[in-house]
């Protein structure tokens, strides 16, 4: 029996706290979507969610362009809960009064409860509670309607509601969903549950369930293709698509020279061998290594790689013929359209994965990744039976070692690397830190330097390592990945990689850096 998942939606206005939100409501177990500020209010109201919360925000009420919110919003009788800028807005949308705060207040609080009969039911055992603040405005007269039920030193409207029962209104200046909020959680599960009524149905396994049921009725008798990256978010899609509509989908993985050590034959082993997928293996190194002949600037290396996959993609699709669908392994922070993701990362690298390919190839797309984040994906490979290697492999780009090969691409070049970089994957994970890292690869620098082996003068090539720490791939700081862990990897590189004669770290965060060299 399909059970419709209660759902909360969640506006953004731009915080770096949103998807935590986000994660914090499923955590509750119960669905939760983010929606840009700027979505109509049919879309927002569209799949009956249970309540909305309006995210915080950089932006002051009294900016010029200061985000807004649909008209109408507050005058459903869905429960809303505004945290931060999201119950500064309601105050300066609803007739209140938002003033600077005569100190900014940025970190711990003590919040005193005033009323604890319903949003902050059960905080703060001696009637207060240590909660994060990030403000720099704060209400200095409520809406009309509304009353304070709770407040800081420093602002005397911690939190509020509206004190009629019919389109229930509630706002915090602190962010519960951080951990520094002591019972932040709490508080959304009393909004969530109490308020809103949601029920904790959601887990991963009942998304498997109904994403199979979605691509079944999506594809109905159709085929589907699958591009396999041998990154965890495509093997994901394809499995789950796999168990939707068996043989009508077809996988394709190709083979285009830019592969790290071992990795065709792993995905080979593990979707054809153990997973039992159709797939297609193409090995098309040469034309690939062929048309980067030469070319040394990175967004022509870029331009070049996406345009043969798409010729490729294309061709089998033809082959196969009758193919209407494409599988993509789409995570949430790829699609969202919000303040935040508006990031400057798209306009400084053609970002090319299959994502560029629909829009040439006229396919109907089936992402039933869309609404989740990358460790949600893991959880859910291993749901699916996916093997650890897949399952916690870092994400590796779609031009592969092409950009880290700096300058022009050659076998040889590509070979020194790809001896390098097994070493940093081999002794980074000896060490025990795979998993904390986001990436940890070699590069290949565009120079060579002089060195001395067994008396004699050598004049050979520098490889870099990077190894950063992330969460999304958005921003990153470089990883302190201890000295004897960067000697060691140091030592081999030098004595077993054959053209290398010394190593580098990359101590750059992003940004201003960013995390591939090219
Ligand atoms: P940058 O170098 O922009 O990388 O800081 C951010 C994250 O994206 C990966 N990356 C790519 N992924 N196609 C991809 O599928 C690409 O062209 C591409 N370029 C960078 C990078 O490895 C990092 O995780």
């Amino acid at each position: 029996m399909d059970v419709r998942h209660d759902r909360i939606l969640i506006l953004d206005f731009g915080s770096q706290y949103t998807q935590l939100i986000a994660r914090r409501i499923r955590e509750a177990q119960v669905f939760s979507q983010i929606l840009p500020h700027s979505a109509p209010l049919e879309q927002i109201l569209g799949d009956r969610p249970s309540g909305i919360i309006l995210s915080g925000g950089p932006a002051s009420v009294y900016d010029r362009n200061a985000p807004l919110m649909p008209k109408g919003l507050l005058e459903q009788r869905v429960p809303v809960l505004g945290i931060c800028y999201g119950m500064q807005l309601v105050t300066h949308l609803l007739g209140g009064e938002v003033a600077k705060a005569a100190r900014r207040e940025y970190g711990r609080s003590n919040l005193i409860i005033d009323d604890g009969s319903d949003l902050l039911k059960g905080i703060g055992s001696a009637a207060s509670s240590t909660v994060w603040m990030s403000h720099g405005d704060r209400i200095e007269r409520m809406p009309k309607g509304f009353c304070s039920i709770a407040h800081t030193e420093n602002s005397p409207v911690a939190a509020m509601k509206t004190v009629e029962s019919g389109n229930r209104i509630y706002c915090l200046q602190f962010h519960p969903e951080v951990a520094h909020t002591i019972e932040g959680f709490r508080i959304l599960q009393n909004f969530v549950y109490d308020i809103c009524r949601c029920r904790p149905t959601w887990s991963m396994s009942s998304y498997v369930e109904t994403a199979v049921r979605q691509i079944r009725e999506q594809v109905g008798n159709g085929k589907a293709m699958c591009a396999l990256s041998g990154g965890v978010d495509s093997s994901v899609a394809a499995v789950l698509a796999h168990r939707a509509i068996g043989k009508r989908l077809t996988c394709v993985f190709i083979d285009n020279g830019l592969l790290r050590t071992g990795e065709g034959v792993e995905v080979r082993n593990t979707f054809a061998s153990h997973l039992k997928l159709n797939l297609r293996y193409l090995d098309r190194a040469p034309e690939f290594l062929r048309a980067l002949k030469s070319v040394a600037n990175p967004e022509r290396k870029r331009k070049i790689i996406g345009r043969l996959f798409i010729t490729h993609f294309e061709a089998l699709s033809h082959r196969l013929g009758g193919v209407d669908y494409l599988v993509q392994g789409t995570l949430y922070p790829d699609v969202i359209e919000s303040v935040r993701f508006k990031g400057p990362s798209a306009t400084i690298k053609t970002h090319h994965n299959v994502g560029g390919l629909p829009t040439r190839m006229r396919f109907r797309l089936v992402e039933p990744l869309r609404e989740l984040f990358k460790d949600e994906v893991r959880i859910l490979g291993k749901e699916l039976g996916l093997p650890d290697v897949i399952i916690w492999r870092q994400p590796f780009p779609g031009p592969g070692l092409a950009i880290r090969v700096l300058g022009p691409v050659t076998r040889e070049r590509l070979t020194l690397l790809r001896a390098a970089d097994a070493i940093v994957e081999q002794e980074v994970r000896n060490s025990g830190l795979y998993r904390e890292l986001w990436q940890a690869f070699a590069v290949l620098l565009p120079i060579r330097t002089v060195g001395v082996m067994g008396d004699r003068r050598t004049y050979e090539h520098v490889v870099g390592i990077r190894a950063v720490t992330s969460v999304d791939g958005m921003t990153a700081d470089w990883a302190r990945l201890p000295p004897e862990l960067l000697a060691t990897i140091s030592n081999r590189i030098i004595n077993e990689v054959k053209g290398a004669n010394r190593v580098v770290y990359d101590v750059s965060s992003k940004p201003p850096s960013t995390i591939e060299w090219e």
